[in-house]
């Protein structure tokens, strides 16, 4: 692990220098991103793919995301041109997380894809990410740098603890700012459809565009119908301890913590939630973890440090971890889709 952050920048230079050689020679290297860090490689070539699957314990049916620098590099990665609704977007949120799902140029590899006629297309904001790309002049596939199923990692610390020892170089360079994954938006067609909620809201999507869009429903009860996007149909963001997504409120609370007597639980909350506790609620969540995750009409602050407290939580041996809803508006909209994938029905 190298931080960027913790070195002066000549000696930055060159250790972008040595990720983008590495990646040059088909070698995989974790780096950060705006919203999550990543497990990148040469998207152009399969054998550097197909390891990518294999550091992350992937299933090999869930394509990956192409990672470029520049609009210039799109011309090696899909073979249409714009349409005017991908141009639209691409002019307000790029860079940024927003991933778009265009037809795929034989250029990328099809493990990349996992065979798909399509690709998943962003351009980061993150320095170091932009860097990267630029400097090994590779569109680099890179899913988030986990291993398949755990939280996201948020920090370079989680890419070494999942993947120490696997993979040869991680780029540190701090958290990440928004913490959950690009939105997935499929504009091939004549209505552009979200596949994955993330960074970019469905809110300022539908401003830059004047009109409603609408999302792919999540994981289908109907076996034989196939999802929209590949990545749906698996339990996801999931820590060992087990978690539950509940309507909590301070009402309610000292109710939902008499269930829990005795039992090492941890509770995700609002501010909301947290400021208007009774005595009686104040007293029960003594023995409790209790987290605060921000105001529930500001998600930013959940959406940053849901997966970070996942993972941290997990490593005290609780016996289930409880995260309250919020409003699936905005960035909340991400945070409600990870949680619901990483959390057990009661
Ligand atoms: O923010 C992000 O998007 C992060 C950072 C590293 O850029 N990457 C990321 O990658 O979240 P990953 O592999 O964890 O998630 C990619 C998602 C999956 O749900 C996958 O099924 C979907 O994008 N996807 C990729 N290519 C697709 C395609 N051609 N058609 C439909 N869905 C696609
Ligand atoms: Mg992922």
């Amino acid at each position: 692990l190298l931080d960027i952050n913790k070195i002066d920048s000549l000696k930055r230079h060159r250790v972008i220098k040595m990720a983008a050689a590495l990646l040059q020679q088909g070698e995989l290297v974790a780096f950060p991103t705006e919203t999550v860090y990543g497990l990148g490689a040469d998207a152009g070539s399969g054998e550097a793919v197909a390891r990518i699957f294999q550091v992350k314990g992937r299933p090999q049916d869930n394509p990956l995301i192409v990672h470029i620098a520049g609009k210039k590099q799109l011309a090696d990665i899909t073979v249409n041109n714009l349409s005017a609704t991908a141009e639209k977007l691409i002019e307000r949120f790029w860079p940024g997380p927003l991933t778009l799902i265009m037809e795929k140029s034989p250029l990328i590899a099809a493990e990349t894809t996992a065979g798909l006629a399509s690709v998943a297309v962003r351009m980061p904001s993150h320095p170091v990410a932009l860097a990267l790309i630029e400097e090994s002049g590779l569109p680099l596939a890179a899913p988030s740098a986990n291993r398949s199923g755990a939280p996201s990692p948020t920090l370079a610390g989680h890419v070494l603890d999942d993947l120490k020892g696997r993979i040869p170089l991680i780029v540190g360079g701090g958290p990440c700012s928004i913490g959950v994954e690009s939105t997935v938006l499929d504009v091939r067609g004549n209505q552009p459809l979200i596949l994955r909620p993330g960074g970019i809201s469905r809110e300022e999507i539908e401003e830059v565009l004047g009109y409603h869009i609408s999302s792919a429903g999540a994981i289908s009860k109907d076996s034989n119908k196939k999802p929209a996007s590949p990545g749906m149909k698996y339990r996801h963001y999931s820590p060992e301890t087990p978690v539950y997504l509940k309507k909590l409120s301070a009402d309610t609370m000292a109710a939902e913590l008499a269930k829990y007597q005795g039992e090492a639980v941890a509770f995700l909350i609002t501010d909301e939630t947290a400021c208007g506790l009774t005595a009686v609620a104040e007293e029960l969540l003594e023995d409790k973890v209790f987290m605060t995750m921000g105001s529930r009409y500001t998600p930013e602050r959940y959406a940053s440090q849901v997966f970070a407290v996942l993972r941290k939580l997990d490593r005290l041996g609780l016996t289930r971890i409880i995260a309250e809803e919020i409003p699936e508006r905005g960035l909340g909209a991400a945070v409600m889709n990870r949680l619901q994938k990483a959390s057990l029905k009661e």
